[in-house]
């Protein structure tokens, strides 16, 4: 029999139930100190795995064009609701001013142009190890060494085995963008004390971290 939870359905699901513990009703403060002072007036934008992020608006106020990618269409439908936004639809694609919402499968995405910008925040830690690879591979053809990123991901030192969202350590993310040509540092960290479900999986601690290029 065909398996038919995809991940696409998984998510679909996570939607319907409203168990979207990820979404932050305020900015990503990491992604604020990182682009508060950077000039962004038409820097197009990608947002990968976009959810209903309100850091979409951040950069809106900043005057850049941003892209975001989501598969979900609730998760947009619920973005433009919420956020009292004008927009129009065509197919897939939702448009408002300065912003194109695409309703796509991230690996199905294509486009010529490298972004300037590419925020990545609760997007790459969707993928099993074994799917990252394709996930880096696919990243690959949006940005490139001019590319201005911020990339954020968790780690900790339990079992691997469980997730969305997987653990996954500085060195790979580092090691999967230098093969793209970019050189990753480290621009933010944060080490806290897991809840009692994950200490009983033997995960004490839980490190989020972003790192960056620029
Ligand atoms: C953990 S959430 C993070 C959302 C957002 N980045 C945030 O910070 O709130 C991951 C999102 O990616 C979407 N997603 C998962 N796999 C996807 C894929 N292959 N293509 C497009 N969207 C995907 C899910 O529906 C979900 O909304």
């Amino acid at each position: 029999m065909e398996n038919t939870n995809t991940p696409l359905n998984f998510w679909s699901q996570v939607w319907q139930d409203g168990t979207i513990r990820f979404h932050q009703n305020v900015y990503n403060q990491q992604m604020v100190s990182k682009f508060r002072n950077a000039d962004l007036k038409n820097k197009t934008v990608l947002i990968p795995l976009a959810g209903k992020t309100r850091d979409i608006l951040f950069f809106l106020e900043k005057g850049a064009i941003v892209t975001a990618i989501e598969f979900v269409e609730q998760a947009a439908i619920e973005f433009f609701t919420e956020n009292k936004i004008p927009f129009t639809k065509e197919n897939n694609i939702y448009r408002a001013e300065n912003l194109t919402f695409i309703i796509s499968d991230f690996f199905k995405y294509t486009t010529k142009a490298k972004f300037d910008v590419m925020y990545d925040r609760a997007s790459q830690v969707v993928f099993a190890p074994e799917d990252r690879p394709e996930y880096y591979q696919h990243m690959s053809t949006l940005i490139d060494s001019h590319t201005d990123l911020l990339v954020g991901a968790i780690y900790h030192q339990g079992p691997a085995g469980f997730g969305p969202p997987h653990k996954i350590s500085p060195e790979e993310v580092t090691t999967a963008y230098k093969k793209m040509g970019i050189h990753l540092k480290s621009f933010a960290e944060q080490t806290n004390t897991t809840n009692e479900k994950l200490q009983a999986l033997g995960v004490s601690t839980m490190t989020s971290y972003y790192l960056t290029n620029h």
